[in-house]
């Protein structure tokens, strides 16, 4: 929905969600060019618990020094389950209202922008959402702050396994993050020449991955290393190794990457991408346009409505699944 008439003379941002490296770089961007367009600009610390709890500053150009380079994020956040009810929203527009803030940039993930959506649908406050998961799964955008970094992250860690794998003759189940999504999965299965990728989700076919580890050793292969999407719920790794012991009698070593991978110096691409949607969201803010997302679209910068990225985002039918097809024979 446009707004063209409420002029925004002061906005607020957090984040929400798990954190994700170059969420800082998103903020640094948001408070800087609302200060440039004497938009006055307010953290709100720690998510939407933080802001039912008016934990909100305001802040000056100083506030974002130094932070461009650092992982997580100096706003604190937080996963507040209680904003999924609509009494809990009330409190939340009633505190914005008395902290004088016209519009509201959320820098996070699915639930993160259903808060954001539903503040708006129900209180007219105008909201941007800036996409910020390692996970990379919100539905209307290519890309999402942190990803990059995280795939980085977890293949460095992976190239270090297959070190230590090859010099024993060993396989590992590696296991990444993702939640219900398989993107940092494949692009880290591609990137380390994985012998196989287990999706998020899928019904593990374990015939497949044992002959795929049977098929690498008989070539010559000194080491396998199967790349896992946790899916619903983080440990899907060591159930794999028990049946592959069990029932094929491969001796594998499981390995889970874990918070590892949401942490650490954000790369070039996420500060850059961080950078300009921070910039983005407050001009949309500026302009009028509520309920809209900074999206990357085709490789570019874009705003996309909202209501198209509240689902996750489908992955299985991505050009990777089929390359880790095509290269893990
Ligand atoms: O959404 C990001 C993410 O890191 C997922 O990949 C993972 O499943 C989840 O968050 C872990 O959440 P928490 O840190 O709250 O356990």
């Amino acid at each position: 929905m446009n707004s063209p008439y409420k002029t925004i003379k002061s906005l607020g941002v957090m984040c929400s969600g798990g954190d994700s490296p170059g969420m800082n770089a998103a903020v640094r961007a948001v408070v800087r060019t609302a200060i440039g367009l004497n938009i006055d600009v307010y953290g709100i610390y720690k998510g939407y618990a933080g802001l039912l709890e008016g934990n909100v500053q305001k802040m000056q150009i100083a506030s974002v020094s130094n932070i461009v380079q650092r992982g997580g994020t100096i706003l604190d956040t937080s996963r507040c389950l209680e904003f999924f009810t609509p009494e809990i929203r009330q409190e939340a527009a009633h505190i914005l209202c008395r902290k004088q803030i016209d519009g509201l940039i959320v820098i996070g993930g699915n639930g993160s922008f259903q808060g954001a959506m539903d503040l708006h649908r129900e209180h007219g406050i105008p909201v941007i959402g800036i996409p910020g998961t390692i996970d990379n799964d919100i539905s209307g955008t290519e890309y999402t702050i942190g990803f990059n970094t995280a795939v980085q992250t977890a293949m460095d860690a992976v190239d270090k396994i297959r070190d230590t794998a090859s010099a024993h003759a060993r396989t590992f189940l590696v296991e990444v993050m993702g939640h219900r999504s398989s993107w940092i999965a494949l692009q880290v299965g591609v990137c380390t020449g994985a012998e196989h990728v287990v999706l998020a989700n899928e019904v593990i076919d374990y015939e497949k991955i044992a002959g795929d580890i049977k098929k690498g050793i008989e070539r010559g292969k000194t080491s396998s290393i199967i790349i896992v999407a946790e899916g619903e719920k983080a440990g899907l790794s060591y159930q794999i190794k028990e049946v592959l012991m069990k029932d094929f009698n491969i001796n594998v070593h499981a390995c889970v990457l874990g918070h590892i991978q949401r942490g650490g110096t954000p790369t070039a691409l996420d500060r850059l991408i961080a950078s300009k949607m921070g910039y983005a969201a407050v001009h949309a803010l500026k302009d009028g346009l509520d309920a809209h997302v900074t999206a990357i679209k085709k490789g570019e910068l874009t705003m996309v409505p909202l209501a198209n990225c509240l689902q996750g985002k489908d992955d299985s039918l991505s050009f990777e699944v089929n390359l880790i097809y095509a290269l893990g024979i």
